[in-house]
């Protein structure tokens, strides 16, 4: 099992590897569709190698225990690894539809406040009345507003703030904020942040902003960040209104 598992990891940093000299060389963030096929590929073994372990847990003796709950929280990384890869190929499909922007970051702030409260975070959200509509998918601007709310949660300490924002921009943009007061980030890794798999987390897969940039580029919408070291962050997203695509 550990044979075949070193193998398929072995398989799949090759790949990246390959795919990262490209990108360096290139400056694109597409991935290989190959990477994605290796990701799809890991999955079997990899659900084979947790149920065998799982099993294992049941029988083994009790000095052996901790060691197979390391393999098992390792084996669900890389299982998140690879659905957050996987999850990265799904957002091309995208259904285009009015969504209030509004109405979503209040949704945002209720299904965060939890977290927040949690971690002693303030998140408040400030939005214009009668912001117009824009024209997007709903599933997928959730999905990118949760990385980037998650992202700024995790940067703050306690008695941090997350402020979420959205206004008219005059002549055809909604601007919307996500702000921190967190750790905040230093020029260098301003560049590498969209950078799939860049991360500095212990438990990051670097994938959040990677999803996010493409998500927004499906909207022919931007993104841009603000920020210096232990000032916190703002991302900007610029959002344009009447594009029917
Ligand atoms: N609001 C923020 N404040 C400070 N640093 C940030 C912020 N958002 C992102 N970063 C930096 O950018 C990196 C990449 O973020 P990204 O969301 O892509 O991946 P991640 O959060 O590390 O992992 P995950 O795939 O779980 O989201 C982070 O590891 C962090 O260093
Ligand atoms: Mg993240």
């Amino acid at each position: 099992m550990k044979e075949l598992q070193m193998n398929m990891i072995e398989q799949f940093s090759e790949i990246y590897d390959e795919w990262l000299t490209y990108y360096t060389k290139q400056k694109t963030t597409e991935l290989p569709a190959s990477l994605f096929t290796i990701a799809h590929e890991m999955k079997n073994p990899l659900s084979l190698m947790k149920a065998t372990l799982q099993l294992m847990e049941q029988d083994c003796p009790l000095s052996f225990s901790p060691k197979i709950k390391l393999l098992l929280r390792e084996v669900d990384r890389m299982n998140q690894l690879l659905n957050d890869l996987l999850h990265l190929k799904k957002v091309e499909t995208c259904v285009f539809k009015p969504v209030d922007i509004g109405s979503l970051l209040e949704e945002m702030q209720l299904l965060f406040r939890g977290i927040a409260e949690k971690k002693k975070v303030r998140l408040s959200v400030y939005s214009h009345k009668k912001i117009p509509f824009v024209y997007g998918d709903e599933e997928r601007l959730k999905q990118m507003f949760i990385n980037l709310i998650k992202n700024a949660l995790e940067a703050n300490e306690e008695g941090g703030k997350v402020i979420l924002s959205a206004r008219f921009k005059k002549p055809n943009q909604i601007e919307i904020r996500i702000q921190d007061t967190g750790v905040g980030l230093c020029e260098a890794q301003q560049g590498e942040l969209f950078r799939p798999f860049y991360t500095t987390k212990k438990e990051g897969t670097g994938l959040g902003l990677a999803i996010v940039q493409k998500i927004l580029s499906l909207h022919h919408a931007t993104i841009t960040v603000k920020s210096r070291p232990q000032k916190g962050c703002t991302f900007i997203i610029h959002f344009p209104i009447h594009h029917n695509t």
